[in-house]
């Protein structure tokens, strides 16, 4: 079985043809896990969840140099039963419903941040727009107090740090964790004396077969959900943005069309997911693609490769919006922990265009080379200086 590096400085998307082509799994040299390049094992390895556990990664997110972490006990990390009863008492919050009454909120921030973006010319578009818009719409959800907003960056940053973290990090890590704890846990007591409309007061309330969740159980969701709302969607955002820039003809054609702009989106997901791959481990000794892996193994699959395998989509390096089974790509995961946010992410992503559109005739990049998001998971620009030619 070969093994491949993934920190190594060869383009990312040769690498992974190079895992498609191998006749099984292939192994990751940073993290010696078992790697599924291909579309049909990558999405195995996330519906699975049998033989490919989410629950046994919660130990990673409490390394012992940080000791209990609410994140550990989150959705993400719980496979069923606990799984399916804390999904369904979630997933009213996320409905179809919500998501409508939303929408006019989501619509007057990304006009208003549009507006004040393009009339500078020149800005960072992730300071100016493709964060800020996510994190707002986020800390408006739960209804939390606009001057912490500003918290959430640095919050979301050290929490992406704990899997990887040098000691020189480890007391910055800690402090964000008792804040978000401090922080978040005196927002879920005042909703439980005051209820308000807003999502945690929903959560609180949110009640299946007699249970309701318990205050333990709405901080970890939370931990969970302000990082997950903001850092993902920002990424989505600011890859269509350098899609948008490099591909003037999608960006006329979304201009004469509005109805091209969620085609486009979702051909920026296929094509540049922001999670490229989850992890999983192996629950007892298993088989995947011939490839027998040890119970107790670390498995991911890698969701920038199966977006782009020749056995799924025709050309797959080829950048193009509508094409044949362009929602078929894997970005929002598969089976039970598919993506309890995917529908709020896509209306964003398509309100932030539809507001930046018509307000722009180019938009050019101010560099050729990007700079992106350290580490390997999160796919997206750090920054993104651009300079708009207005409408
Ligand atoms: C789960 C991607 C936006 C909340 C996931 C998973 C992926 C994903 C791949 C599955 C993880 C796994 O299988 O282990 C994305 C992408 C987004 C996005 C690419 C934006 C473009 C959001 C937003 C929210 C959200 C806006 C909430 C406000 C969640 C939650 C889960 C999840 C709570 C856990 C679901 C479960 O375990 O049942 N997301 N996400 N995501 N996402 Fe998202």
């Amino acid at each position: 079985m070969q093994t491949f590096d993934l920190f190594a400085p060869t383009e990312r998307h040769a690498l992974y043809a190079r895992m498609r082509a191998e006749p099984g799994l292939c192994r990751i040299a940073p993290f010696g896990a078992y790697a599924a390049a291909r579309y049909e094992d990558v999405r195995t390895v996330q519906k699975d969840a049998q033989r490919f556990s989410s629950e046994a990664l919660a130990t990673t997110a409490e390394p012992p140099w940080l000791g209990p972490n609410p994140v550990s006990q989150s959705l993400v990390t719980r496979d069923p039963p606990r799984h399916t009863q804390l999904r369904a008492m979630v997933n009213r919050a996320f409905g179809a419903s919500g998501m409508a009454r939303l929408e006019a909120q989501v619509r007057h921030e990304a006009q208003t941040l549009a507006e004040a973006a393009v009339h500078q010319r020149e800005v960072d578009l992730v300071d100016a727009f493709s964060f800020v818009l996510p994190r707002n719409i986020i800390g408006r959800m739960l209804g939390l107090e606009p001057s912490t907003f500003t918290e959430f960056k640095r919050w979301s940053v050290n929490m992406g740090l704990i899997t990887s973290a040098v000691p020189a990090q480890h007391a910055g890590i800690r402090d964000t964790v008792k804040e978000m704890e401090d922080y978040l846990g005196g927002v879920i007591a005042a909703r439980r004396r005051q209820p308000g409309e807003d999502m945690v007061s929903d959560l609180l309330r949110a009640e299946v077969e007699g249970q309701r969740l318990t205050d333990a159980e709405v901080l970890s969701f939370l931990f969970l959900l302000l990082p997950a709302g903001m850092e993902t969607t920002a990424q989505l955002i600011g890859n269509a943005a350098i899609l948008l820039a490099r591909h003037p003809e999608q960006l006329e054609q979304a201009r004469v069309d509005r109805a091209h702009i969620p085609r486009f989106i979702e051909e920026v997901l296929r094509c540049e997911p922001p999670a490229q791959f989850a992890f999983r481990v192996a629950t007892s000794d298993v088989e995947l693609a011939g490839t027998p892996i040890p119970a107790g193994s670390l498995v991911m699959g890698l969701v920038g490769s199966a977006n782009r395998d020749e056995r799924v989509f025709e050309q797959p390096d080829v950048f193009l919006p509508g094409r044949e089974k362009g929602s078929q790509h894997l970005s929002f995961g598969h089976g039970i922990h598919f993506c309890l946010g995917a529908q709020l992410a896509r209306m964003e992503a398509r309100l932030a265009l539809e507001a930046l559109v018509p307000r722009i005739r180019a938009m050019r990049l101010r560099s050729p080379d990007i700079e992106w998001l350290p580490g390997l998971t999160i796919h997206g620009p750090r920054t993104l200086p651009v300079e708009f030619v207005p409408a």
